[in-house]
């Protein structure tokens, strides 16, 4: 599915545009003609640097609002920038969004709820607060990164997993609430795609074999093309349609075996001993 020239959007919010995936969907946005944008993450030097790249090449008006989502009075200003009539948003991308990895019962529970609010909460809030505003417009969409690891469990990354298998459920029930109104949530699903979240998670990225790898590029547009097309689901690049399509109708008891024998075979020996142990039951 390609990008039309024209998107129905005049405006967006893109959570998490400092860097990979959400960077690679605000360019996309601005070069397409998007005339408002809304840049929301911690990094604020970077969101000026792309800001003012935007403004220079597309004439791009751009907000930068830095923001940690997983604060709840920073999420707070950005959820009233939403809630805002006088400056409607008529795309919402919740992008934002981290990995932790390892043996659950081994890593530290801050960093588990951590992910859990900016992954979770935060999403669930952003969204909350964008859509009766839109509803109301009969005009907007959302569009809502998860990730393939929603398909099945993800030992060695146990809440990241759960965390997507939350955002997939939730984009989907939702896209059905909102059917008819004039405005759309899509959930997109991407594989592994090369950005600073692989170092940033400190997971299995070397093990993992080249043809696997997607760009932040073809996953921005296909979440871009799927959400101006009122899509529900999107997996970006045909080889994970394709494990999608397999996986979906498999026991779930095998995919636990399957994702746990992978977990095993791709993280460091030993780390992952509780992962590796997994039996198919
Ligand atoms: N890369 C992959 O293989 C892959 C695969 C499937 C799904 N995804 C999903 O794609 C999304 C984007 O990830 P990416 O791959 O582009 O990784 P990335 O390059 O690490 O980007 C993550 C973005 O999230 C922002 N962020 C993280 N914590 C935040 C917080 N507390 N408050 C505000 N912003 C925060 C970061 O900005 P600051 O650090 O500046 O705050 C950054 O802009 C995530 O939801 C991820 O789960 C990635």
């Amino acid at each position: 599915m390609t990008l039309p020239d024209g998107l129905p959007w005049d405006s967006a919010l893109v959570t998490g545009a400092s860097s990979g995936i959400g960077e690679a969907v605000a360019r996309l946005l601005g070069g397409h003609g998007v005339g408002h944008l809304v840049l929301v993450a911690r990094r604020a030097d970077r969101l000026g640097r792309l800001a003012a790249e935007l403004g220079r090449a597309h004439g791009t008006e751009v907000e930068v609002l830095a923001a940690d989502l997983a604060d709840g009075s920073e999420l707070a200003r950005v959820e009233q920038r939403l809630a805002d009539s006088d400056r409607p948003v008529d795309l919402l991308v919740n992008n934002a969004g981290l990995g932790t990895s390892g043996a659950f019962a081994t890593l530290p529970s801050d960093g588990e709820e951590h992910e859990i609010l900016v992954n979770v909460v935060a999403l669930v809030r952003l969204t909350r607060a964008v859509l009766p505003g839109q509803i109301d417009r009969e005009r907007g969409a959302v569009l809502n990164v998860s990730s393939m690891a929603s398909y099945q469990p993800s030992p060695g990354n146990a809440t990241y997993g759960a965390s997507k298998a939350f955002v997939t459920s939730f984009s989907e029930a939702v896209h059905e609430e909102v059917r008819g109104s004039g405005v759309t949530v899509t959930a997109l699903c991407p594989g592994y795609t090369r950005t600073e979240f692989q170092g940033a998670t400190g997971g299995s990225q070397d093990r993992v074999p080249g043809f696997a790898w997607t760009s932040a590029e073809s996953v921005a547009e296909a979440g871009l093309a799927g959400a101006a097309a009122g899509r529900a689901l999107v997996v970006p690049g045909l080889g994970y349609k394709l494990i999608a399509g397999v996986t979906t109708p498999l026991p779930r008891s095998a995919k636990r075996w399957i994702m746990g024998r992978a977990a095993g075979t791709l993280s460091d020996r030993g780390r992952l001993s509780g992962v590796n142990r997994t039996r198919w039951r």
